[in-house]
C-alpha cells in the first residue's frame, strides 16, 4: 500500500501523510495523542489479518466420532469442514496474536503506537487475565490498553462499534479488535447437535482515526436476554461454579436449543442490516457486500439473501471451509473477501451478527483503504522481527524482575522492624 496508491483511489494526501507513511516510527509513538487526533475525525480499517489452525476436520471424520452423516451436515448446514486446535501451544491468545500481527503488517505500524487491543472471545484463555492482555503482551503493544469483550458470535461487530467510538471520541487513535476462538475445548465431542458445527480461529482488524470520510459508519447493537438458556455454557460462571457434579454432568460444554436459536438469527439478520443501512443513510440496493456471521448457510439464505433481496454474489460465504468460528467468522470472512478481490475502495459493507445472549449486531462500513500490501521488503522483515524478539526478551525481562522481587520482598520485610503497640498511631 503506497501512499501513490492511496492517492490515485482519491483518498487525498493528508490520509496518506498521516496513515500511510512512518508507521513504524517509534518517535512518534512518543507524541501526546491530543497532538494527533483533530475532528472531524473517522474510523478506518487500515490493517487486516487471520489465522487459523492446521488440523482440518472434515465432515468425513466426524462421521467416524458421532452418529452423524455428511450428507446431513452439509445439507442443513453448509459446512463441510472445519479447523480444529492440535496442541496445546495453540490457543485463543496464540490464533489471536497471528491474527493481529498480519493486521499491524498490512498497516504497516509499529506496535508502540497502538493504544486499545479489544479481544471479542466466548473461549478466552482464562476467566482472567484478558486474552486481550496477553497479545497485547506477545506484540508488544507497549502503550496499550486492553480487554476483552464477551458478546458470543456477535462480539466482532461489538467490539468493532466500541473501538470506533474510542476513536470518534478522540480517545484513541489506534485500535486492534481481534476475534478470537478456540470453542473445539468447549464443546461435547459425543453431542452430534453442536460438535458438528464448530471451529476455530481468529480475525483481526486495525482501525485508524482518520481525516478521511468513510471507514466504519454506523453501527447497531442488540440484545434480548430472555433469550439466555438458548445458547449457553451452564457451569464454571458464578451462577455453577466448577465442581465434580458439574463436570461429570457435562455442563462445561456448549448447550444449545439450535431450532429456536435458527428462527431468531433469520429474524434479526435482516432486522439488524436494514436497521444499520439507515443509520449510515445507504440503500440496500447500493450494498457491495455483506459480510455475515457464518454460522450456517441456510441461516445466510433465509435473512440476508430472501429477505433483504439481496444477490447472492454480494454475500460472502466461507462456513463450508471453517463451520461457526463465533466471533472470528466475521473478521475472518472479511480478510477473504479481501484476498479474492471482493473489496474496493468506495464499496459499502455490511457487517452482521447474531449470537448468545441473545445479541446481535451490524456494522456499516464506507471502505476507503487501498487494498494492495505494502512492498515487504527485507530490511522491513527484519525490522519487524526484530521489534517481537525485544517485545519477548521486554515480557521475559520483567517477569526475570518479578521473580527476583517476590524472592527478595519477604525477606525484607522479615527484617522490617516490628513497632511496639504504644508506638501504633491511633486510627481515626
Ligand atoms: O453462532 C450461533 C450459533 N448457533 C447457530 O447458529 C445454530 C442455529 N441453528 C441451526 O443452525 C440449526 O438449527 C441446526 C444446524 C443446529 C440444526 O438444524 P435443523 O434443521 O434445525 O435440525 P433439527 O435440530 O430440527 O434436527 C432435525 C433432526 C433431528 O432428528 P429428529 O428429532 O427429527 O429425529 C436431530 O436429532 O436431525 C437430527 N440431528 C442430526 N442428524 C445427523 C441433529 N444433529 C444431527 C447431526 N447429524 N449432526
Amino acid at each position: 500500500m503506497t501512499a501513490q496508491a492511496h492517492e490515485e483511489n482519491g483518498t487525498g494526501s493528508d490520509y496518506a501523510a498521516t496513515h500511510l507513511n512512518g508507521h513504524y516510527s517509534e518517535a512518534e509513538a512518543e507524541q501526546p495523542m491530543l497532538d494527533k487526533v483533530q475532528p472531524p475525525c473517522y474510523a478506518q480499517i487500515i490493517g487486516w489479518g487471520y489465522e487459523v489452525p492446521d488440523r482440518v476436520v472434515t465432515n468425513h471424520d466426524l462421521e467416524q466420532v458421532v452418529d452423524t452423516q455428511d450428507e446431513w451436515i452439509r445439507t442443513r448446514t453448509g459446512i463441510q469442514e472445519r479447523r480444529v486446535v492440535a496442541v496445546s501451544e495453540e490457543t485463543t491468545a496464540s490464533l489471536g496474536t497471528q491474527a493481529a500481527r498480519k493486521a499491524l503488517e498490512v498497516a504497516d505500524l509499529h506496535p508502540a503506537r497502538v493504544d486499545l487491543v479489544i479481544c471479542a472471545t466466548s473461549s478466552p484463555e482464562h476467566f482472567f487475565p484478558a486474552t486481550a492482555s496477553i497479545i497485547q503482551d506477545n506484540l508488544g503493544l507497549i502503550n496499550a490498553g486492553a480487554f476483552d469483550l464477551s458478546a458470543a458470535c456477535s462480539g466482532f461487530v461489538y467490539a468493532l462499534s466500541v473501538a470506533r467510538a474510542q476513536i470518534l471520541a478522540g480517545d484513541a487513535e489506534y485500535v486492534l479488535v481481534v476475534g478470537s476462538e478456540t470453542l473445539s475445548r468447549w464443546v461435547d465431542w459425543t453431542d452430534r447437535t453442536t460438535c458438528v458445527l464448530f471451529g476455530d480461529g481468529a480475525g483481526a482488524v486495525l482501525l485508524a482515526a482518520s481525516d478521511v470520510p468513510g471507514g466504519v459508519t454506523a453501527s447497531v447493537l442488540g440484545s434480548d436476554g430472555s433469550g439466555a438458556e438458548l445458547l449457553t455454557i451452564p457451569a464454571g460462571g458464578s451462577a455453577a461454579p466448577a465442581s465434580l457434579e458439574t463436570v461429570s454432568s457435562g455442563s462445561h460444554y456448549i448447550q444449545m436449543d439450535g431450532r429456536a436459536v435458527f428462527r431468531f438469527a433469520t429474524r434479526i439478520m435482516a432486522d439488524a442490516t436494514r436497521q444499520v443501512l439507515d443509520k449510515a443513510g445507504v440503500p440496500v440496493s447500493e450494498v457491495d457486500l455483506v459480510v455475515p456471521h457464518q454460522a450456517n448457510k441456510r441461516i445466510i439464505q433465509h435473512s440476508v439473501l430472501r429477505q433483504l433481496k439481496i444477490p447472492e454474489d454480494k454475500v460472502y460465504v466461507n462456513v463450508h471451509k471453517y463451520g461457526n468460528t463465533s466471533t472470528a467468522s466475521i473478521p475472518i470472512a472479511l480478510c477473504e473477501a479481501i484476498e479474492e478481490g471482493k473489496v474496493a475502495p468506495g464499496d459499502n459493507l455490511v457487517f452482521v451478527g447474531f449470537g448468545a445472549g441473545l445479541t446481535w449486531g451490524a456494522c456499516a462500513v464506507k471502505w476507503s483503504v487501498p487494498i494492495e500490501q505494502p512492498e515487504s521488503t527485507w530490511w522491513k522483515n527484519t525490522q519487524r522481527q526484530a521489534t517481537y524478539q525485544a517485545a519477548a526478551a521486554r515480557s521475559m525481562w520483567k517477569r526475570a524482575i518479578r521473580r527476583i522481587y517476590s524472592q527478595v520482598e519477604p525477606r525484607a520485610m522479615a527484617r522490617r522492624p516490628v513497632r511496639r503497640p504504644e508506638e501504633e498511631q491511633p486510627t481515626p
